[in-house]
């Protein structure tokens, strides 16, 4: 199945090799088609109006909050619609700033990306709880051994990345999970990277909180999910206020909606959640069979070309992940991704927002990540792959490559 006629802007950007959609996705017709339905047939508020096309748009919104529910096996009343997983991420770290005191533990890794590490650093110096490491082992992968050596009866809080931005790996989440709720820990996962390439059962993996945003997952930016248990959610207290998560204000009191509207102030971000519809039900005709296997054999693919190429460093040398970590020796990232998007070929550079992995464990500044998604073909591997020797030549020439 050739699925670029699906998108848009690969069709108008017939040169373009793509390799950076775990930044974000490329977004299909059927989602902007979605988007373009609410702003010409609608553009109305939703929930407050009482006329034909505000209920009809909040009948949309509803709906698709039941086919978010839908797509991880969740129940509707446990969907929070977010403005992006780094909202949903926030959110879960000033749930807990409320419940958690000094002397309580928090458990999460060096593969954190900074939305998931930097809420937490905040409320814990905020609140005083220790924040605990969960040591990689030699291939930079978390383990549950290792995991075991953090837990403790004082840890309240598990928050792990399901699949790392950086390396995409992924963690041992089941277990993880069975093991911090024996010690009564609650678990939050960072799903931004998983749920793009496998289906998520969130009751079979009996995660407390998981987190993902749809832009990265031929859905539209700026909408994110927190999904959390009903019971939980029950028991924590919005944390940001503002119209329509309330049910009554006085002077000196408020009370709030049920679950999840209590979560939800402001206005939606209504044409996004159109989106998600379209979105939903292209992924769903496409199928997480296809969308993994692609990914994952292109990727391979193209990580069995560069491991022939000397002057390339890689750094997550292993079969199940659908992005390269690499660098060209001697070579800045930033430099090499300049030169790689002379050949059309678009990849990523930097730390991608997990500085702690690059320091402290990569011990590199920065790397180049190649990430593939189920509307690459062979065709774009072997122009990556000839751009990346072209770029080698070219900083060869120049006398900065070793
Ligand atoms: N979080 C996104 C990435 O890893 C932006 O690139």
């Amino acid at each position: 199945m050739d699925c670029r006629f699906d998108f848009p802007a690969l069709v108008n950007n017939p040169e373009l090799v793509y390799l950076d959609s775990a930044a974000s996705s490329m977004k299909p017709k059927a989602t902007i088609d979605m988007i373009n339905k609410y702003y010409t047939e609608y553009s109305t508020n939703i929930e407050r109006g009482v006329y034909k096309q505000a209920m009809e748009a909040t009948s949309i919104v509803e709906e698709t909050r039941k086919e978010v529910a839908d797509f991880i096996n969740a129940k509707s009343s446990e969907i929070i619609f977010t403005r992006g997983c780094t909202d949903s991420l926030n959110y879960v770290a000033l749930m807990f700033k409320s419940i958690l005191k000094e002397g309580d533990e928090v458990i999460t890794t060096p593969l954190e990306h900074h939305s998931s590490f930097l809420p937490l650093l905040k409320a814990s110096k905020d609140i005083g709880f220790k924040i605990r490491f969960v040591e990689l082992n030699e291939h930079n992968q978390i383990t549950v051994e290792n995991f075991k050596k953090v837990l403790n009866k004082n840890t309240k809080l598990v928050q792990i990345t399901h699949v790392s931005n950086v390396l995409g790996f992924k963690s041992p989440v089941e277990e993880i999970i069975k093991l911090s709720h024996e010690v009564g820990a609650l678990v939050s996962l960072d799903g931004a990277q998983a749920i793009p390439h496998e289906r998520i059962d969130v009751k079979a993996l009996d995660t407390d909180f998981y987190s993902f945003s749809f832009h990265k997952m031929c859905g539209p930016t700026g909408l994110g999910i927190l999904y959390g248990k009903y019971e939980l959610l029950n028991k924590f207290d919005p944390v940001e206020l503002g119209g329509e998560m309330n049910d009554e204000v006085t002077k000196t009191s408020v009370t709030y909606k049920e679950v999840p509207y209590k979560f939800e102030s402001g206005t939606l971000p209504i044409a996004e959640i159109f989106g998600a519809k379209g979105c939903i039900e292209y992924l769903n005709k496409i199928g997480y069979d296809y969308i993994h296997e692609t990914s994952l054999s292109l990727r391979n693919y193209a990580l069995s070309l560069l491991k022939e190429i000397k002057e390339v460093e890689i750094y997550n040398d292993i079969e199940e992940s659908t992005v390269i970590a690499f660098n060209i020796k001697g070579v800045h990232s930033h430099d090499a991704v300049m030169a790689l998007s002379e050949h059309n070929i678009a990849v990523r550079a930097g730390h991608h927002c997990a500085e702690i992995l690059h320091t402290d464990v990569l011990c590199v500044p920065s790397t180049l990540r190649a990430s593939f998604y189920f509307y690459n073909t062979k065709e774009d591997v072997l122009k990556f792959v000839l751009a990346v020797k072209e770029v080698i030549k070219f900083f060869k020439e120049v006398g900065l490559c070793e």
